[in-house]
């Protein structure tokens, strides 16, 4: 399974995702800061592998704490957890696993632990993180497999694989699960501007599994579906609101109005730590701008002339009117989605 995240004693590595496929190079980083910095900057990304990074972030950071006493070592949780949740505003699990660590430092705290004793515990909770994101991908793959046709011809959008979790993927996971369950499987991979997840993180590794994929850049998916190469999407998700509402990566509500018009099914594959049920619906979830740089540039090299505006959102949402299921690891959701995600999260 690709390495997308590890710990490696008091390091943190990461596989650098903005210098795939070229290159394969993995970053170290040494305290929470520089953790921050590299969800920041895209050197990992994907709505659970900040999640995942996040968690291992707060446990390095603390882990290097030289805090005597725990009020000091407290304040200095307290300040990593803000930290790391100011580096992107769109994905929920980043919230929801920061969330995570400072429900079990508060039960360390109250059991009157030691700083050892919460350093120990917080690096437990961390990779309990990471290793319940691999099972609930194997989980959403096993589920999403009953759905994908035998004879599959797939789209995805943006990168929903095991670089974008802790690893085996939501999206990405479905489609291995349907080849491990056997299905003929061709996938389409929407390149994705302006970042490219799909033409450089999701081909990559498609074509690293020996999996049949072919690239298209993003306005190629209309004629695509017109002439029926595609019998199902898939896509992966940064949040899910409480009717059922999806944001994801740019571009993917343009393809689930062409799947809507052309009769194609359209899943969402994530786990319920994408699920935010104190969002109503898409309406109150934050979109990330990113710098017009991406969009002004390829590498080094400008395409917009001076004094032309950008818009750089990095996500959109998809009603959920347009959605077919929601794909998770407790099962396959439907609407009305206000009922069955509720329901997800009291069995
Ligand atoms: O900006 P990114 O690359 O972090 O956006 C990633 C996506 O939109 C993914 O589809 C989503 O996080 C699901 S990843 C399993």
């Amino acid at each position: 399974m690709l390495p997308t995240i590890a710990r490696d004693h008091d390091v943190v590595v990461m596989i650098d995702q903005r210098k795939l496929p070229a290159q394969e190079i993995y970053v170290r980083c040494r305290t929470a800061v520089e953790v921050a910095k590299a969800i920041k900057t895209m050197v990992i990304r994907g709505a659970p592998a900040i999640g995942v990074a996040a968690a291992l972030g707060i446990s390095l950071g603390m882990r290097r704490s030289t805090a005597t006493g725990t009020q000091k070592f407290a304040t200095e949780f307290y300040r990593i957890c803000d930290l790391l949740a100011a580096t992107r505003p769109t994905a929920v699990n980043l919230f929801w696993a920061i969330d995570r660590m400072k429900r079990s430092f508060a039960a360390g705290m109250g059991a009157g632990e030691s700083t050892a004793q919460l350093k120990d515990r917080l690096d437990r909770e961390a990779d309990l993180i990471h290793d319940e994101d691999v099972a609930s991908c194997r989980a959403i793959g096993a589920f999403g497999a009953t759905v994908v046709p035998q004879d599959a011809k797939i789209l995805t959008h943006c990168n929903a694989g095991a670089l974008a979790t802790a690893g085996y993927g939501t999206a990405l996971g479905v489609i291995r699960g349907a080849v491990e369950a056997g299905k003929q499987v061709a996938v389409f991979a929407d390149e994705t501007r302006p970042f490219l997840q799909g033409a450089r993180l999701t081909a990559w590794e498609l074509v690293r599994d020996g999996i049949n994929t072919t690239v298209i850049t993003d306005n190629m998916s209309g004629a695509l579906m017109r002439q029926r190469k595609v019998n199902f999407v898939v896509v992966g998700a940064d949040r899910i609101a409480a009717n059922g509402d999806t944001a994801n990566k740019i571009g993917t509500y343009s393809v689930a109005v062409l799947a809507r018009e052309h009769g194609v099914p359209f899943y969402v594959a994530a786990p319920l730590s994408t699920i935010d049920l104190k969002t109503k619906d898409g309406d109150g979830i934050p979109i990330e701008e990113r710098n017009s740089r991406e969009v002004t540039h390829v590498g080094s090299t400008q395409l917009t002339p001076d004094g032309a505006a950008v818009w750089n959102p990095a996500f959109d949402v998809t009603p959920h009117q347009l959605i077919t299921g929601i794909i998770t690891e407790k099962g396959i959701f439907r609407a009305p989605y206000t009922d069955s995600l509720a329901s997800a999260f009291a069995q």
